[in-house]
């Protein structure tokens, strides 16, 4: 049976008090269920204190994002081995707000994941439509370019490891959220194209979260679909409260 992982993407939010004391609030309320894993993605300058502060539970500490290179001159940015020394398990890579505001491309979203693993970090790949492309029947096709650039030149076993979130671009922070079914089908057709690639076992290993506008209110009847295996969420991530409401839909 697959995990459940419901992760929380806070996005550009948050002063580091305020992320400290939701930390303090979420790691004692967490769900004892080794099926669920819970994840913050927390803005870089609070990392090495939530790292800190969640050490001995099991919320876990990611970043939005990364430089794939080691070290360099690329001012303003966080490289991989950075992220790992501080002790940070999870990177979120190719997030839709990356790729339309910061010029992430499949490439630079494959050259991220390869860092990844080379620094034993767990990507969370993002990976979604626009609005246009699902009204023009396009979004089966977008996506599995996109999966197959993503997971370009990985063994099976890396591709068992990596978490892919399915992010419809129209429904983040819209309040529009895909029909489950809707949502189910596109999760499906990932795991069809991870199987094309990999094989079936590994397809079936595979995690792949559903993100746009989840909350406590949709989070069930998202988590009970065949392939739908969590959740990445924004808006309903940073109140403790609604995250451990979304963490407890998991178990
Ligand atoms: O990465 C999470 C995301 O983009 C969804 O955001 O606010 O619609 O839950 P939101």
């Amino acid at each position: 049976m697959r995990k459940k992982i419901i992760a929380g993407n806070w996005k550009m939010n948050k002063l580091a008090a305020e992320a400290d004391q939701f930390v303090n609030d979420v790691t004692g309320n967490l769900p004892d269920d080794d099926h669920v894993e819970a994840i913050i993605c927390a803005p870089f300058p609070f990392l090495p204190s939530l790292v800190e502060k969640s050490k001995g539970s099991k919320l876990k500490i990611s970043a939005q994002t990364m430089h794939f290179e080691d070290s360099g001159a690329f001012t303003g940015e966080v490289s991989p081995s950075m992220l790992q020394d501080i002790g940070v398990t999870h990177v979120v890579i190719g997030h839709s707000e990356r790729r339309e505001q910061f010029g992430e491309t499949d490439e630079s979203v494959n050259k991220k994941v390869h860092a990844a693993f080379n620094h034993g970090l767990t990507p969370i790949v993002c990976v979604g439509e626009t609005l246009d492309q699902r009204e023009a029947n396009d979004t089966m096709n977008h996506i599995e370019t996109q999966v197959r650039k993503a997971l370009e030149g990985l063994t099976e076993q890396q591709i068992a490891e990596v978490i892919i979130a399915y992010e419809p671009i129209w429904a983040i922070g819209t309040g529009k959220t895909a029909s489950s079914e809707d949502a189910n089908d596109v999760c499906m057709h990932i795991r069809h194209v991870v199987k094309d690639i990999a094989g079936k076992e590994t397809a079936n290993q595979l995690v792949i979260q559903y993100g746009g506008s989840v909350k406590p209110a949709n989070v069930d009847e998202l988590m009970a679909q065949s392939d739908i295996d969590g959740a990445l969420v924004g808006g309903a991530s940073l109140e403790a409260d609604s995250f451990l409401k979304l963490v407890e839909a998991g178990t």
